[in-house]
């Protein structure tokens, strides 16, 4: 579990400062301030790893560069396996290019999954990536992490030797469905409860071959228009969810297995890190979207706790966990640029930000999570602009009124409430004759 963290001379800001939430935290600020970027930090932080030095092809999650000519530091605290709080302080050391610190084995954070905008996904295992020379046994190198691509996702990823580290989703899914057992019904669970709503339950069909050149038996969803579509041919945003789900089930799946091997007790602690939790889902999705990862981690690992880091641009998802939010576990962080008189070029701040309920999405637009003057047109923003000036020039008369009425009209919708009350104000004053 991801405590605090402070970084210094790396990323968008010359310094940026957080202490977690135990459960739910939320990162919104405007394209390019750093919410990618400190989610790659928090991966850094709790894995030693950086996603794109694990897998070439990775096209994101690359070590975090200093600003040149300054110090850099990164600095956090995590609680450990055994409920310790831990403190890692890391420099970083331009000679050797690399990020400094103590050392020898860092301590175990628990399960770590890092869900990436574009689809790949990382996973850090302790009881697969966590291992320790020891004397004179020959304990064998294991795999640093698992860091799959999109492509890898699907079909499979395969570690410096050529070996599968996993089948990916086409084989494991349809093998699973063919032996009918627990893994099967705990993917088919997770895909009803990832589901966009109770109505639109995702469901799963027969297998299937797409082609006379691939051999793999490919798996099907059952589509609400009748006819089951392979999950190849999925939309962007069913393939977003169902490759979440079977991410989920293979991790937990393989943990509890190498736990069995090892003799261990499965992780107590699951960190989840998602960037853009909305990608791709239409906005009735948007809002179960996070209420409905927060119960399916919670559920697989029953005994841990749960940890959320999400990234999102949505206001329909801030919105949606107004009812779920509890300020004693959960967070919200918010990036802005801001512009003193001093400081010509603006810098980059993060604010913790007090919960306060908006009520709904487009509240949440006007809100300090996204800055907007109005959920609007830019045309009709800016007519409204004029029009609250107008009414309040002295030389307002009935050509302007009339000028500006041609305007609203063909901007605002018929019930906007602004158009209704300038209807109003305007028959009364006897402008609109
Ligand atoms: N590995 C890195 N080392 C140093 N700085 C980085 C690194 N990766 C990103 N940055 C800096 O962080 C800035 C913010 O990028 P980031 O991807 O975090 O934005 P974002 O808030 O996620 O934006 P968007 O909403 O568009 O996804 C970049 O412009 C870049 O200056
Ligand atoms: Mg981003």
């Amino acid at each position: 579990m991801l405590r605090s963290l402070t970084i210094k001379n790396v990323g968008p800001a010359p310094e940026l400062s957080l202490e977690f939430g135990k459960r739910l935290n939320l990162l919104t600020g405007d394209n390019g301030l750093g919410k990618s970027f400190l989610l790659d930090i928090a991966w850094w932080s709790l894995t030693r790893r950086w996603p794109a030095e694990l897998n070439a092809s990775l096209a994101s999650g690359y070590m975090a560069r200093p600003k040149p000519g300054e110090n850099a530091s990164i600095n956090f605290s995590f609680t450990t396996k055994s409920g310790k709080v831990e403190r890692y302080e890391s420099k970083f050391n331009r000679p050797k290019q690399a990020w400094t610190g103590r050392p020898g084995r860092p301590s175990n954070p628990g399960l770590v999954l890092y869900a990436q905008v574009d689809g790949s996904f990382a996973v850090w295992d302790p009881a697969r990536n966590y291992w320790k020379k020891e004397g004179n046994i020959d304990v064998q190198e294991r795999q640093p992490a698992y860091v799959f691509s999109p492509k890898e996702v699907w079909d499979g990823l395969r570690g410096e030797k050529g070996e599968w580290l996993c089948n990916g989703l086409i084989r494991d899914w349809a093998s699973w469905q063919r032996e009918g057992k627990n893994a099967f019904k705990l993917l088919e669970r997770i895909i009803r409860m990832l589901s966009p709503s109770e109505g639109e339950k995702l469901s799963i069909g027969e297998l299937t071959r797409i082609s006379i050149e691939d051999a793999r038996d490919i798996p099907t969803l059952k589509m609400p228009y009748g006819e089951e579509t392979p999950v190849l041919h999925a939309s962007a945003g069913v393939r977003r969810i169902t490759s979440l789900a079977y991410l989920l089930v293979w991790t937990w799946k393989e943990h509890l297995a190498a736990c069995k091997l090892l003799g261990e007790e499965p992780a107590s602690q699951v960190v989840f890190l998602v960037d853009e939790i909305e990608a791709h889902l239409h906005p009735r999705w948007q809002r179960s979207v996070v209420r409905s990862l927060l119960s399916v981690v919670t559920q697989l690992a029953r005994a841990a706790q749960v940890q959320i880091i999400a990234a999102t641009h949505s206001p329909l998802v801030m919105a949606s966990v107004e009812p779920e939010f509890d300020i004693r576990q959960d967070a919200w962080f918010d990036f802005d640029l801001v512009r003193a008189q001093s400081d010509k070029q603006g810098h980059i701040a993060l604010t913790r930000r007090e919960w306060q309920r908006h009520g709904e999405a487009s509240a949440w637009l006007m809100s300090n999570a996204f800055d907007m003057k109005s959920a609007r047109s830019i045309e009709a923003e800016q007519a409204l602009e004029e029009a609250a000036q107008a009414l309040s020039a002295p030389n307002f008369n009935k050509t302007r009124a009339k000028a500006m009425h041609a305007k609203l009209a063909g901007v605002l919708s018929d019930t906007d409430p602004f158009w209704v009350r300038w209807r109003y104000i305007g028959e009364k004053k006897g402008w609109l004759e």
